[in-house]
């Protein structure tokens, strides 16, 4: 038997290499002991056994992308067996490199359920973490919020935390873990227990802005709500009075009833995207700004059901202020077309929002926005999102992709499958138009362009009614 411990129940890293060393010794599955302990990695420590070292991936063994993603959801899941279970489907993938592809299988059905239970828990500490604001020593404010994740999401959500909360200092206690921000660097600590943070309101101000955003009230439904934000989460919440009214005003939807009620809590939605667009229109949140003619933010319905998001505007969106209108813009309203997808039903957005270029003589010569520009930019995409909560979301292209996953994408192995989100919505990959305006060989374009609408039709094909 082989004992194989890992230094942290959410460390996917630890389980791949371990993983890949015990296939490649062809341990079989029923053979291993998964552990999660304080000691150091000592993945082969079995009794007996202690000059089993780890062996390299058995040569032409590559596992599928797909895989790695679902695997990386599981690992976080507050199973048991999830380790195990994991190392089941890679042992088993050696042989059955499609298995994962296979939706009526037990096991890769049970692996979907545990990841998609670990998504919905990363979007619900995202949508119900609430800070309280505590004076430190030298009268400073630091915030503290206290959650208790159902799987070991933390750490996952941490850089997100991070990204939206970079001006303040705050603290997140978790029964597992604490996370710690000081405007500069994050640390981790210990876990804590409830009475650790301090009782009384959440911080407001906050919240009014991130709550409007994150919450649609357009998109209420009944059931799916009340399993979302179970009450255990309700009382941390200084909107939590809101919630009776969204709900009646969704009720009075749903039975058709009051049409009036859907305008007016359709308003709302609207109202938080024109405050979200009016306040990225002051945006300073990376350099580009200072030579950009204005923000470029994203337009279209707040109810859309599929967004599009490409890289950043070009020199002609720069000057109209509005995404794809220009070269690029052109081709895409063609394909978009050619899908039969309503142009006028999608919300279309960037990236990045400000137009980065070279000057050169009197052209300016666009120019690829680098990875700090992303992130620095994702801040608006994410509030976005959370407005729009579009069904299937497209990227067009790397950069739009990055800033989507948060994470380094290769389109030719990506394109024409759905990535879930957290926020339960689809991403679906493809190229960029302006990369089909680059080909230089005619036959080439043509091709590539038809298969730019085949991924457009597949991402639409994905919309539920
Ligand atoms: N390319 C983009 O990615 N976005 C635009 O708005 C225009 C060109």
């Amino acid at each position: 038997m082989r004992i194989a411990t890992l230094p942290a129940p959410d460390d996917f890293d630890a389980w791949r290499d371990a993983a890949r060393a015990l296939a490649a010794a062809e341990v079989p599955p029923d053979a291993v002991v998964w552990q999660v302990g304080d000691a150091p990695v000592d993945l082969f420590a079995a009794a007996g056994d202690a000059d089993a070292a780890p062996a390299a991936a058995p040569a032409g063994f590559s596992v599928p992308r797909g895989f790695i993603d679902l695997a990386r959801s599981v690992v976080m899941a507050n199973d048991p067996e999830r380790f195990a279970l994991l190392y089941t489907a890679l042992f088993r993938l050696r042989r059955e490199p499609r298995l994962v592809e296979d939706h009526a299988d037990p096991l890769v059905r049970r692996l979907e359920v545990l990841a998609k239970n670990v998504r919905r828990d990363i979007h619900k500490m995202r949508a119900f973490l609430r800070f309280r604001e505590v004076e430190e020593e030298g009268g400073a404010s630091r915030y503290v919020a206290w959650f208790e994740p159902e799987h070991h999401i933390v750490r996952a959500n941490a850089a997100f935390f991070v990204n939206r909360f970079a001006a303040m200092r705050w603290s997140i206690l978790t029964p597992e873990v604490s996370l710690h921000w000081d405007g500069k660097a994050l640390s981790e600590g210990p876990g804590a227990s409830k009475a650790d943070a301090p009782e009384g309101d959440p911080t407001e101000e906050v919240w009014k802005t991130y709550y409007a955003s994150i919450f649609n009230p357009a998109r209420v439904k009944i059931g799916a709500m009340l399993k979302e934000m179970p009450r255990k989460y309700w009382k941390n919440m200084p909107e939590t009075a809101l919630v009776p009214q969204l709900i009646a005003g969704a009720q009075a939807r749903e039975s058709g009833m009051i049409e009036t009620a859907r305008s007016s809590v359709g308003g709302n939605v609207q109202a938080a995207w024109e405050a979200l667009r009016d306040e990225a229109a002051a945006c300073t949140r990376c350099h580009l700004y200072k030579h950009a003619t204005q923000t470029v933010f994203g337009e279209g319905p707040v109810d859309a059901a599929m967004m599009f998001v490409g890289e950043q505007p070009g020199d002609q969106e720069d000057l109209a202020g509005t995404p794809f209108v220009g070269p690029a813009g052109q081709v895409f309203n063609r394909a978009v077309a050619a899908a039969e997808i309503d142009r006028t039903r999608v919300y279309v957005t960037n990236a990045v929002k400000h137009f980065k270029f070279e000057q050169r003589g009197k052209r300016r010569i666009h120019s690829k926005p680098d990875t700090g520009e992303i992130q620095a930019c994702r801040w608006w995409i994410e509030q976005e999102q959370m407005l729009v909560r579009p069904q299937v979301t497209v990227a067009l292209g790397a950069t739009a992709a990055r800033s989507l996953l948060g994470r380094t994408v290769t389109i030719g192995r990506e394109r024409g499958r759905a990535i879930a989100l957290p926020d339960g919505g689809e991403a679906w990959i493809t190229v960029h138009p302006s990369y089909l305006l680059r080909l230089p060989d005619e036959a080439q374009k043509q091709e590539e362009y038809a298969r730019f609408v085949e991924d457009l039709k597949l991402a639409k094909a994905a919309l539920r009614d």
